[in-house]
């Protein structure tokens, strides 16, 4: 059931090129240039007429809602709120008929979230949901939905949901980016292209593997880890830490690398490993300054790099590099040997990676 895989963790993160071609079936048409999302469409007026999207979400799912926010904010200039669901729901928010509420679970059974939803339809806001799982509680209690189809995802540590999360959210923010005019047919065109080609370049990502492994085995008795990005890549460092943090038990943190000088250089010494995304693109050169300040506190430096990449070569203790993609679609690439490094390093420590302790796949609890 494996499928010839050590875990299910392992056997998930291999399954993203393909579970990505699941999510763009029937919806991603390019030869004809368009976009095809029936919950998208039937619901049309209410997206064109919302005065911002609320996203509300737990963990990585609310890490994909992040990443949701530069990409509905940069291709469809509509207002982007992402909230933790069990934040929002004890709040008392400002809720209206106006808003739509973006639901974003892979289990679709998460507590907090199936609270926030049915909160924000008792206040007339349109409820959308994107779960993985058919049928599921959130689902049922969306007005509208798309699904992710990742296929099962059993590892506790989600992976090729949070992928085709993202996936799914790209290809709505193109769709609401088309119909609402702030996106050229040239540039959805570019979009959709680029869009095609990103399960061959996860799998090529999926390449940097044993290199992975090697970087794992340096790391692996780090107490501390630092992960740092910016703008879309800002997401991927949250996400790269709650990674390593849920199954190596190794305390991480994420940060915009910007405000890395508001307090968390005050960290970093000799036996700081820092995973710094550093693509091309993202205020690359911004980034590559971060990583001298850290380089110059003596902070160890893995980078994450766009293939060819020099400057960050010859800063950084060790690069992986990643294909080159548009900005906004680069954390599906730059994910990849993030969740490889937390595999591998809580292997070495001889963790139970597939269920790590006081971890549930879905939290059915408030
Ligand atoms: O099923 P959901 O997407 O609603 O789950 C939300 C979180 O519980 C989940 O993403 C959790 O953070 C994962 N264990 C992270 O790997």
């Amino acid at each position: 059931e494996k499928g010839g895989y050590d875990h299910f963790m392992l056997k998930e993160i291999y399954e993203q090129p393909s579970a990505i071609l699941d999510t763009f079936r029937g919806r991603l048409l390019s030869n004809e240039a368009i976009i095809k999302m029936v919950g998208v469409e039937d619901n049309m007026k209410k997206f064109l007429a919302a005065d911002r999207i609320i996203v509300v979400a737990c963990g990585t799912s609310w890490h994909a809602g992040l990443v949701s926010e530069y990409i509905f904010e940069d291709l469809a200039r509509i207002p982007v709120e992402v909230e933790y669901a069990s934040e929002f729901r004890y709040r008392n928010p400002v809720i209206t008929e106006k808003d739509v509420v973006i639901a974003i679970s892979q289990s679709g059974e998460t507590a907090d979230t199936l609270a926030a939803i049915k909160l924000a339809k008792s206040k007339g806001a349109f409820v959308f949901g994107v779960c993985n799982v058919v049928g599921s509680s959130i689902a049922r209690e969306s007005d509208a939905g798309a699904y992710t189809h990742a296929g099962p995802e059993i590892g506790v540590a989600s992976t090729k949901a949070f992928t085709t999360q993202i996936t799914v959210l790209t290809l709505m923010a193109l769709r609401l980016a088309r119909a609402k005019g702030t996106i050229s047919s040239s540039e959805f065109r570019h979009h959709l292209i680029e869009l095609e080609m990103i399960p061959a370049k996860v799998e090529e990502a999926l390449k940097s593997d044993g290199y992975v492994q090697t970087i794992a085995d340096i790391y692996k008795d780090a107490t501390n880890f630092l992960y740092l990005g910016r703008g879309y890549n800002f997401p991927v460092a949250l996400e790269g830490a709650l990674k390593l943090k849920e199954i190596s038990y190794i305390h991480a943190e994420g940060y915009p690398a910007a405000e890395m000088k508001h307090g968390p250089i005050a960290l970093i010494d000799e036996q700081m490993p820092v995973v710094v995304i550093a693509t091309k693109k993202g205020h690359y050169e911004k980034v590559v300054s971060n990583i001298q300040e850290i380089k110059s506190r003596k902070g160890k430096i893995i980078g994450i790099v766009t293939k060819g990449d020099k400057s960050v070569k010859e800063l950084a203790d060790h690069v992986i590099e990643v294909p080159e993609t548009l900005e906004c679609l680069t954390p599906l690439l730059t994910t990849i040997p993030l969740q490889l490094l937390s595999y591998h390093i809580a292997v070495m420590l001889d963790k139970n990676v597939d269920q790590p302790r006081n971890l549930a796949k879905s939290v059915t609890v408030e």
